[in-house]
């Protein structure tokens, strides 16, 4: 879906107006501002309730402009932005002096990414600039995967919401930590840890869901308003029942396998079987169960390879302890 020239004008003008403008890519939407505009950028964390030191994506229009960002380019990044990008790969590299500490978290450190949508590098080339986006949710909520999400979560505080249809990807970047020789993923998402190992040529340790790396990788992440409770995938169907027997009002993700259970439960959810179907439609289902009104989510994980390894990541935070009261 590509945007109309007015909108995309009108974008550029709200961002150098130091505005917010909520923006499509292939991962999820993001909220934007001028990457070098320090007030903009704090403007961001007010708006999503998120910790100040909790640093930002700076979105860049192509591989080419990464070296006006970032201090260095190891070979291993240089190669791994040629092959990914644009696309749902996210470099942490040491941070250029064209990026301000409010868009980094006070780190030395930034995030970059070139995101595969027409809407968003046509944005970014008419605006020459670099945007900082995080996902356009409040702190700790899922992130909006259409306009429709991002109007609902925060749609009074944006001064221009870009149209760009459904994600296609429907979870966040793989975020790489490639400072070192040996590049580290920091998050699992959108380009899978067998693509990178295949460009590469070495094993990449997966990232450890509890253990806290960074700031902003809490436990809670991600989370609908429902808890919700992992187990067996053929646990599922018994474990939702008896859960709504007891009161709740239940929302199930049904997996594949189980497709044709008869499940007695308030909301059902027909897992994909493809992890790319899966991937697309996860926020999108649990924002549906959340509009539901149920309390409680029992799903379970898929097997964690490909794009497996996110979608897991995602419901185990989502069922992680909350931070927030
Ligand atoms: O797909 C995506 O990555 C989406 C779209 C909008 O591009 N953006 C996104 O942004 O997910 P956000 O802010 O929700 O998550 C970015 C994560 C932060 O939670 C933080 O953990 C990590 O990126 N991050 C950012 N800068 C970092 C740095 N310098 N070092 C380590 N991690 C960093
Ligand atoms: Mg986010």
């Amino acid at each position: 879906m590509r945007a109309r020239t007015s909108d995309i004008e009108k974008a550029v003008g709200v961002l150098r107006a130091g505005g917010l403008v909520a923006l499509p890519t292939e991962t999820v939407y993001g909220l934007g501002a001028n990457a070098e505009d320090p007030a903009a950028v704090s403007r961001i964390f007010q708006v999503k309730g998120r910790p100040a030191s909790h640093p930002l994506i700076v979105h860049i229009n192509g591989a080419e402009c990464l070296d006006d960002w970032v201090q260095e380019v190891p070979a291993t990044a240089r190669l791994l932005a040629e092959r990914f990008w644009p696309g749902p790969l996210t470099l942490v590299l040491r941070r250029g002096r064209r990026v301000p500490l409010e868009a980094t978290g006070g780190l030395e450190t930034v995030a970059v990414r070139v995101p595969d949508h027409p809407v968003a590098l046509a944005l970014l080339s008419a605006f020459g600039g670099g945007v900082t986006a995080p996902s356009a949710n409040r702190f700790g909520s899922v992130s909006p995967t259409t306009a429709d999400d991002v109007r609902a979560e925060i749609g009074e505080a944006v001064d221009f919401v870009l149209e760009g249809g459904p994600c296609e990807v429907g979870v966040e970047s793989t975020i790489v930590d490639a400072t070192a020789e040996i590049p580290t993923i920091l998050r699992p998402g959108g380009v899978t840890r067998e693509d990178l190992e295949a460009v590469l040529g070495c094993p990449l340790a997966a990232p450890a869901t509890s253990h806290i790396r960074v700031p902003g990788q809490h436990p809670s992440h991600y989370a609908p308003r429902a808890r919700v409770v992992l187990v067996e995938p053929e646990k599922v169907v018994a474990e939702a029942e008896l859960a709504q027997e007891l009161g709740h009002r239940v929302g199930v993700f049904l997996p594949a396998a189980f497709a044709d259970a008869e499940v007695k439960a308030h909301a059902v959810v027909a897992v994909p079987g493809s992890m790319a179907a899966y991937a697309r439609r996860l926020y999108g289902f649990l924002r549906e169960l959340d509009q539901q009104a149920c309390d409680l989510i029992v799903a379970s994980l898929p097997v964690e390879e490909g794009l497996g390894l996110a979608i897991a990541n995602r419901l185990r935070r989502a069922a992680g302890p909350r931070t927030t009261t």
